[in-house]
């Protein structure tokens, strides 16, 4: 166990790291502002895009990728802004800066691609168990988000410890529980709360923020179902563990409560299996 002294040491070193993190850009910010309005249409998003040209050439090269489809060249802002939706490019410039900033200031960690394999799983399995709890499209690509965040916290944990590498929690409920009470005792908080706090330096959205703190422990004070989605994706991504296993790892009063059931989470873990086959 670390003295009270180490802790508070390792523990300022968090918020120092969370603190020299750098801020959200400006274009961003506006963007999530003009499209936290129930009213936004394209024509209010377009022109603070277009503070950005970067940003519009990043937009215009993944709107003419192959994953889009579209079968004629796209120039301008508006059309890409329509083929993309807003809601979608709101996360991909978001995901972007994070993504950034990651690689630059997480770089000591020499297998960082661990992190982000990690991270597009979790992302994966948690927007099918979302869909399997029949939640909307707009819900699913929050989860979709969530997924890619949710760990952010753990590698300022980890730098703060200075290891040299990224470490996943472990494939089971016992060490799922078990990584944040050790985090706790090393360094004073845990890699939810610092992803949390990541979050709202960021000014990303309360719900987010709520969904990285809970997703170890989604049954803390009542059913949180956002976090719940995560917490039960790493159980659909581990190969160890049983369908009986999977179906029982929360009580099923608590699946239930998330809109989910045993064969629901069965059914998600193979539609998983097949999405990454
Ligand atoms: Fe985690
Ligand atoms: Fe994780």
């Amino acid at each position: 166990m670390a003295s009270q002294e180490q802790k508070k040491v390792l523990s300022r070193k968090v918020t120092d790291l969370i603190d020299r993190l750098p801020p959200l850009p400006d274009t961003i910010r506006e963007l999530r502002k003009t499209a936290a309005n129930p009213n936004v249409r394209f024509s209010h998003i377009a022109p603070v895009l277009k503070k950005d040209p970067p940003l519009c050439a990043d937009l215009l090269h993944l709107v003419n990728s192959a994953y889009f489809g579209v079968n004629h060249s796209v120039d301008t802002i508006d059309e890409a802004l329509r083929i993309f939706g807003v809601e979608p490019l709101i996360n991909f410039v978001t995901l972007t800066f994070s993504e950034n900033v990651i690689r630059q200031k997480f770089a000591s960690l020499s297998n960082i691609n661990a992190y982000f394999e990690h991270s597009r799983k979790i992302s994966k399995a948690a927007t099918i168990v979302a869909k399997k709890a029949r939640n909307s499209r707009k819900v699913q690509d929050f989860i979709s988000t969530a997924g890619l965040l949710h760990d952010i916290g753990r590698l300022v944990i980890l730098i703060a410890q200075d290891k040299g590498v990224f470490e996943l929690a472990g494939t089971s409920y016992e060490s799922l529980l078990a990584v944040i009470e050790t985090e706790e005792d090393i360094a004073g908080m845990n890699h939810c709360t610092a992803g949390a706090h990541i979050c709202q330096k960021w000014g990303l959205s309360p719900l987010l923020q709520e969904t990285i703190q809970n997703h170890h422990t989604p049954l803390e004070g009542g059913i949180h179902r956002e976090p719940g989605y995560i917490f039960l994706a790493h159980f659909c991504t581990f190969d160890e563990i049983s369908d009986m296993m999977l179906a029982t790892v929360l009580p099923a009063e608590s699946i239930a409560g998330m809109g989910l059931s045993p064969d629901k989470l069965v059914a998600a873990r193979k539609e998983y299996r097949k999405t990454v086959a």
